[in-house]
């Protein structure tokens, strides 16, 4: 059996600006997906998937998601899940030049799913390195990043940034502006996420940005303003000391100046939502330097950036919050676990 975990993320900056060639700066947070795979005589795969938010399935098929009869949870959850679960174990047969591998596959999360925490890009990138492993190819996590996006590209239709993917492989902070992946240097960052417990439409969102930007000129320079920011935010970042124990307040005053600035054009943009505007303002009143929404929006996960204990209870005492907690920046992208 091979087991590997790769973590999940927030956007300090930039997304659905990304969408458009803006720059983005994701940072992976320590939560993470943990994917266990054994392979097995024949060409069936079974995924057994435990703690992700689904109360758990089993499924078992011979490559392709068909229909899945035996599970007592929305089909469509199940097949989102299995739509990428699939188009792992499709990158890992063809890495490892073997079509008919069959595996047995575990996949465990602590990242709430469809959040904007990159849930589905942590099982992927997870799932190809214990499946090429577990036929003995070793990937470095720059291909890892490239399979998975392929695999996350086929899922949603051609519609995936590389933001995800990279970022859960490489670990840390990332910085991606179309084809251009990289990772850059960042002090660690105390992150909070607050959860409404939801989830929002990525596709519905994102094209809901773009017809405003087809029709307006403020909604196009409102996109370019987020890249304005990002530039301006990883100009911040690069003079910080990665290696400082703690970030200096004046860095992270003047990030999360403009984290809200971030949030209040994506809000602009149509992509907010009540329960994250309330937990967006009551992490500003609990005293985070700066608090934006993350991810696709209409629902999910908020960050903020507070070293302190008081955002973290100013959001579980939020109505609407259905989940606060700390999540350190992830040094360490994809790795074997056992
Ligand atoms: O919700 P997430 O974490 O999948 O992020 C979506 C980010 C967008 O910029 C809105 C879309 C994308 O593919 O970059």
């Amino acid at each position: 059996m091979t087991v590997s975990s790769a973590p999940g993320k927030v956007y300090l900056f930039g997304e659905h600006a990304v969408v458009y060639g803006e720059p983005a700066v994701p940072c992976a947070v320590e939560r993470r997906a943990t994917v266990s795979v054994t392979a097995r005589d024949d060409d069936h795969v079974r995924v057994r998937a435990e703690d992700l938010s689904l109360n758990g399935f089993t499924v078992e098929y011979r490559g392709s998601t068909g229909d899945h009869p035996d599970v007592d949870v929305p089909a469509p959850l199940v097949e989102a899940a299995m739509g990428y679960i699939d188009a792992a174990v499709a990158q890992a047969r063809d890495a490892a030049d073997a079509p008919d591998a069959g595996f047995d596959i575990t996949v465990e999360s602590d990242i709430p799913l469809g959040a904007g925490l990159g849930s589905s890009a942590a099982v992927v990138v997870a799932g190809i390195d214990a499946a090429t492993r577990e036929l003995g190819v070793e990937l470095s996590p720059r291909e890892i990043a490239e399979r998975a996006y392929r695999a996350e590209h086929e899922v949603q239709d051609g519609q995936a940034s590389r933001a995800d993917t990279f970022c859960s492989a490489m670990g840390g902070a990332v910085r991606v502006e179309g084809d251009d992946c990289r990772t850059i240097d960042a002090p660690p960052l105390p992150f909070v996420i607050g959860f409404d417990g939801g989830a929002g439409d990525t596709g519905a969102l994102v094209a809901g940005v773009r017809s405003l930007r087809e029709e307006y000129d403020f909604a196009a320079d409102t996109v370019s303003t987020i890249g304005d920011i990002v530039r301006r935010g990883e100009t911040l970042l690069a003079e910080a000391d990665p290696d400082a124990d703690e970030p200096p307040e004046e860095l992270l005053s003047e990030l999360g100046r403009f984290m809200n600035f971030n949030h209040g054009l994506l809000e602009a943009l149509g992509v907010s939502s009540r329960s994250l505007d309330s937990m967006v303002w009551a992490a500003r009143e609990a005293g985070s330097y700066g608090a934006k929404l993350t991810g696709a929006g209409g629902g999910g996960c908020i960050v903020a950036l507070d070293p302190t204990p008081e955002t973290q209870t100013g959001l579980q005492f939020t109505p609407g919050c259905e989940d606060a907690f700390r999540a350190e920046l992830a040094t360490e992208g994809v790795r074997l676990e056992e």
